[in-house]
């Protein structure tokens, strides 16, 4: 059977899963938790890395290689980047990248990606999901550094930059990491807030809604992979 890695950055974005999953051992490893169970009969890892890249990439290579999982979600919260994108959206990622590394460092320096693609297969059943649960979803480039984005010049230029769905803090890493394992991933996000100066107001009011939203979706994936 596959073993699928479900990553969250903050409790309120894993604990629909954990709440649903039946655990059978729990442990820590550099201080993050790894619950190990079923979810939907389907063998699954679910782990809290914490915010940020550094948590999230370490996070992502000890699920690789102490719990074999085959494919990796991200699932959580972003600001939108993209008028089209609005608060409660799902965005399921094309492709992800790191918007505070310069484009030529990636591409001409280990490991040659602009970005990292997502797992086409992954991305078709979030897309069933959510149709299936009459949501309003988008597809489309994640990008993500180490800064909560609150501000409008800032935001103009990573849609100017990038032309991405939205931003958030480890969605890169986990592409990143995964691609040099070659493992499958999608990172699927529910819009919390634009990215704008209000995000902050924004994000309290809807980040525990936003984070139930997404996992809800990853819930669903689990039970037709
Ligand atoms: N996660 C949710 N909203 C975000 C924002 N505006 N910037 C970075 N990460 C986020």
């Amino acid at each position: 059977m596959k073993k699928i890695g479900i990553i969250g950055a903050m409790q309120i974005e894993i604990d629909l899963v954990l709440e649903k999953m039946v655990v059978f051992e729990e442990s820590r490893i550099a201080g993050f938790p790894f619950y190990t169970g079923l979810l939907n009969e389907k063998e699954i890892v679910l782990t809290l890395c914490g915010v940020g890249k550094v948590n999230s990439a370490a996070c992502t290579q000890i699920l690789i290689d102490k719990f074999n999982i085959n494919y990796i979600i991200n699932t959580g919260i972003a600001g939108s980047l993209n008028e089209e994108v609005g608060i409660s959206d799902i965005v399921i990622s094309t492709d992800v990248t790191h918007h505070d590394v310069r484009k030529a460092q990636m591409k001409n320096l280990f490991p040659f990606q602009e970005t990292f693609i997502a797992s086409e297969e992954l991305r078709n059943l979030a897309i069933k999901v959510c149709e299936f649960k009459n949501l309003k979803y988008h597809t489309g480039r994640i990008v993500s550094g180490e800064c909560f984005v609150e501000d409008n010049m800032i935001k103009g230029n990573l849609v100017k930059d990038y032309s991405p769905a939205c931003v958030e803090m480890e969605g890169s890493s986990v592409g990143h990491v995964s691609f040099i394992n070659d493992i499958p991933f999608l990172i699927l996000r529910c819009i919390s807030d634009n990215a704008d100066e209000n995000a902050s107001e924004a994000y309290t009011d809807f980040e525990e809604f936003a984070g139930n939203q997404s996992a809800s979706v990853v819930f669903e994936m689990i039970k037709i992979i």
